[in-house]
């Protein structure tokens, strides 16, 4: 058989990742998500972003799991506590699992943890994915951005079996 799908490798995000976190999320955001929130509120949320605030996230207790495609950075997933803190794909690389696969690995560490539920707060853009991996909504709110404008997003759940 043909292996048509593109192999992707994961790996712990690092300090030095930076600016590539950096362009994926940006990327994500002003390619994709933007076809549900407009420029002014997609350039507010990205507003302000910069390699050094994932170095002080990682600093401050949230782990970062990436995935790669040879040496480029193609998506990421930021997890602190039982949050989901950021879960972003590189557009050239979307619908291909990798979200998924960053989820899963997400979770999976979670129910190590003993984390009872698994929460994050989801774009509009991605609740029909969070959605298919299993989490029910709990509400729909406003959430401040860097940039000073408001984001509509939809805060999730999903229970998480002892592992
Ligand atoms: C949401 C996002 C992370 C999904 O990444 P992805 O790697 O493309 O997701 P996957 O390939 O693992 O998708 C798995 C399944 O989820 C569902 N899904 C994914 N994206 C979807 C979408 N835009 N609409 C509907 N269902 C979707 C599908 O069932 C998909 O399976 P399929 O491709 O076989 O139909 C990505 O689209 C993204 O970065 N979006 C923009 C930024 C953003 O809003 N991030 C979330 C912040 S909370």
């Amino acid at each position: 058989m043909i292996e048509t799908r593109t192999a992707y490798a994961y790996r712990a995000g690092r300090p030095e990742d930076g600016h590539d976190l950096l362009g994926v999320h940006v990327r994500a955001v002003l390619e994709v998500a933007i076809r549900d929130y407009g420029e002014d509120v997609a350039r507010s949320w990205v507003s302000g972003l910069t390699p050094e605030g994932y170095r002080a996230s990682m600093a401050n207790g949230e782990t970062f799991d990436v995935a790669v495609q040879g040496p480029r950075i193609v998506g990421f997933c930021g997890v602190k506590g039982n949050e989901i803190a950021g879960l972003f794909v590189d557009p050239d690389h979307m619908r291909q699992g990798i979200a998924s696969t960053l989820l899963d690995r997400a979770l999976a560490r979670q129910r190590a943890s003993g984390f009872p539920r698994c929460i994050l707060s989801a774009s509009l853009t991605a609740v029909r994915f969070y959605e298919s991996r299993g989490f029910r909504v709990i509400r729909e709110r406003a959430k401040g951005t860097r940039g000073g404008l408001d984001m509509a997003v939809v805060d999730m759940e999903q229970r998480l079996a002892p592992s």
